[in-house]
């Protein structure tokens, strides 16, 4: 295949960007999305041009670290990870635009990567459960419903690529923290803070900037890992629960 791509370009955070174009020849419908812009990188570092830089790390759907909107799509046309998307879903001769995710609080770092330490900030914030510290717990001490543990499944599968922020059109964080909220809150394990949680994570949330959720659908649309958008309902509830608990003392 023969490609025309559109990547957006960008020397640093401070320095303005723009889309430059590149061609590339010999590409295979076999080759991961990463696997043809590795070829695009190899033929500018023949020539000596500076690579494009593009966030990855485990190229098998699992870490959440690739992040690029192809042709205005988050992770592009199909509903998986960059790293999981493949060159037949393109077509010989076509032109990809690849822009890095765009939302304020997910600055462009250089090129395609962008800064997702919000994300990081807001698990600091109430993503974890108090544990003793020991020996492993006995498996059927803490006795879980089936439901419920499939519920906190289905929200635990969440990897933070940011999709969904990329996704919405207000940038918000919403699927991604109510993801970590409810994969905790659900469980017994994670009743202690079950109040704290909600209220500090989505604290730390309106504080690096994200946009308000206006159930527009678009992250759960994109997500790669189908988080559902019920999970921001779900997290609502939770909020409010914990406010109304927070004003009575
Ligand atoms: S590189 Fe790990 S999910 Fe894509």
């Amino acid at each position: 295949m023969k490609l025309t791509l559109r990547v957006w370009r960008q020397r640093n955070a401070d320095a303005e960007g723009a889309m430059s174009t590149y061609e590339v020849d010999g590409i295979s419908q076999d080759m991961s999305f990463l696997e043809m812009l590795d070829t695009l990188n190899e033929e500018l570092i023949l020539t000596g041009e500076d690579p494009v830089a593009f966030d990855h790390d485990c190229r098998e759907g699992i870490c959440g670290a690739c992040s690029l909107v192809i042709n205005g799509d988050a992770h592009g046309p199909e509903r998986t990870t960059t790293c999981q998307l493949h060159m037949r879903s393109f077509r010989d001769g076509d032109t990809i635009d690849i822009e890095p995710w765009r939302a304020s609080a997910f600055p462009v770092v250089k090129d395609l990567v962008v800064d997702r330490s919000a994300f990081d900030r807001i698990i600091q914030a109430g993503g974890y459960i108090t544990a003793p510290t020991g020996a492993a717990p006995e498996a059927h001490a803490t006795p879980v419903p089936k439901p419920d543990a499939d519920l906190a499944f289905e929200h635990a599968e969440c990897i933070g690529c940011g999709a969904c922020v990329a996704a919405c059109p207000n940038g918000a964080a919403m699927l991604f923290t109510s993801a970590k909220v409810n994969h905790l809150n659900v469980l017994p394990q994670g009743a202690p803070e079950r109040e704290t949680r909600v209220l500090d994570m989505v604290g730390q949330m309106d504080a690096e900037g994200f946009g308000g959720c206006t159930l527009a659908g678009e992250c759960a649309t994109a997500c790669p890992k189908g988080i559902p958008l019920f999970s921001i309902t779900s997290m609502n509830k939770e909020w409010l629960r914990a406010t109304r608990r927070a004003a009575k003392g």
